[in-house]
């Protein structure tokens, strides 16, 4: 085990450690304020070359909690923005002792090319392209499971640009690994995967594909993508078609948990009184994020 840069490179056995060194972190489902120096000595670079709000400051805040030294570039304040390439920048940072190296970036390959050039550095991979979103599947797992400890006989339902989803590519192969064996696919058909992988369905009616379902997770819609179809013309059509309102709420189990890994757009993907509702893990979601961001930088300190 090195770098961190998708699901399928990775074991049940290695995500199960760091799910359990997760549960170490939270008390009351809150992060515990113990002081954690796990990291002291250590330097965490947050490289995020595209927006980022949940899965950056869990990371720097994580980092800081563990004793780590942090610091943070974006395109704006980076010298990629004047031609460096990335193999300088990530070249430049490890010489002054970087260890740990958190990237995001719209580049599909980056993360494998980064890692071609890191001497002794490791890579977290915190959101690749329409490719790969390691970290959020393992904690979108992490809040399944503790409502659910047996998958196999969960419905999970992901709703929407699954086509262009890092987080439902992640999702579907953490889900498949750890057993879940009916995973649907929910989105208009100009979004539909290129592939139908073992284990996923997909649905172009909402009220089919979450029916009965335990879990249902409702994926950002880039607005870039559906404006210009004639099917979904616009947001109102979207969210009247694939929309997660009280409604839908009634189709699924009465326990359904929602999810979203955010960012939300309310009234497109999901209505307000979903998104505040009892059926709500949301807001848990980046609580249980942070705590399995932790676990990770804990990890994968123990590698360098
Ligand atoms: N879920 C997620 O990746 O959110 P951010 O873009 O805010 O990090």
């Amino acid at each position: 085990m090195s770098h961190l840069i998708r699901i399928r490179d990775l074991d049940k056995e290695f995500i199960s450690t760091i799910i359990s060194e997760a549960s170490h972190f939270l008390k009351n489902n809150k992060i515990k304020v113990d002081s954690h120096k796990e990291l002291e000595g250590l330097t965490v670079a947050n490289l995020f070359f595209e927006p980022s709000t949940r899965t950056r400051a869990s990371f720097e805040l994580a980092a800081k909690k563990m004793g780590a030294h942090t610091i943070n570039l974006d395109i704006n304040t980076s010298s990629r923005k004047k031609g460096e390439s990335i193999k300088d920048t990530i070249q430049t940072l490890e010489a002054m002792n970087v260890n740990l190296f958190v990237v995001r970036d719209a580049n599909q390959g980056i993360c494998d090319e980064i890692a071609t050039y890191l001497r002794s550095g490791l890579l977290i991979n915190a959101g690749e392209s329409t490719v790969s979103h390691p970290t959020q599947a393992i904690l979108d797992l992490f809040t399944i499971l503790q409502v659910h400890q047996k998958l196999n006989n969960l419905k999970i339902a992901l709703v929407g640009d699954i086509a262009h989803s890092r987080v439902a590519a992640s999702d579907i192969e953490i889900f498949t690994m750890f057993g879940v064996k009916d995973i649907r696919l929910i989105c208009p058909k100009h979004l539909q995967p290129k592939e139908v992988l073992p284990n996923t369905k997909v649905f172009h009616n909402l009220a089919e594909g979450i029916s009965k379902a335990d879990v249902i997770i409702a994926l950002r819609i880039q607005k870039e993508r559906f404006m210009s179809n004639e099917e979904i013309p616009d947001e109102k059509s979207y969210f009247d078609q694939f929309g997660i309102t009280e409604s839908s709420l009634a189709l699924a189990s009465p326990q359904v948990m929602i999810m979203h890994p955010g960012p939300m757009n309310r009234g497109v993907e999901i209505s307000d009184s979903v998104a505040d509702g009892s059926h709500s893990h949301i807001v848990r979601q980046v609580t249980y994020g942070m705590a399995i961001r932790m676990a990770i930088l804990k990890k994968l300190s123990s590698f360098l």
